[in-house]
């Protein structure tokens, strides 16, 4: 179930140092998008992707992204976390 809440994510920052600053921890441990620890599924909008340890198969097909360093391309990303 959906929590309804839109957070604002700076463009100076990643999603995931945004989300800490409003008490959202998605956990993380190289903060570069090699190790994979931070993928969380992305249920509505497009991102930028600049990981090195997703697929193809895993964004397109699946909506995997890494929040630690990958962006969104649009004005909105609906995230399942
Ligand atoms: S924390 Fe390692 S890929 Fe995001």
């Amino acid at each position: 179930m959906s929590t309804g809440k839109v957070y604002r994510i700076s463009e100076h920052k990643t999603v995931t140092a945004s989300l800490a600053e409003y008490g959202v921890r998605i956990p993380t441990s190289c903060d570069q998008g090699i190790c994979g620890t931070c993928v969380t599924r992305v249920i509505a909008g497009k991102v930028e992707h600049f990981d090195c340890v997703l697929t193809d198969a895993e964004r397109e097909q699946h909506g995997y992204f890494t929040p630690c360093c990958s962006r969104a391309k649009g004005d909105l990303l609906v995230l399942d976390i």
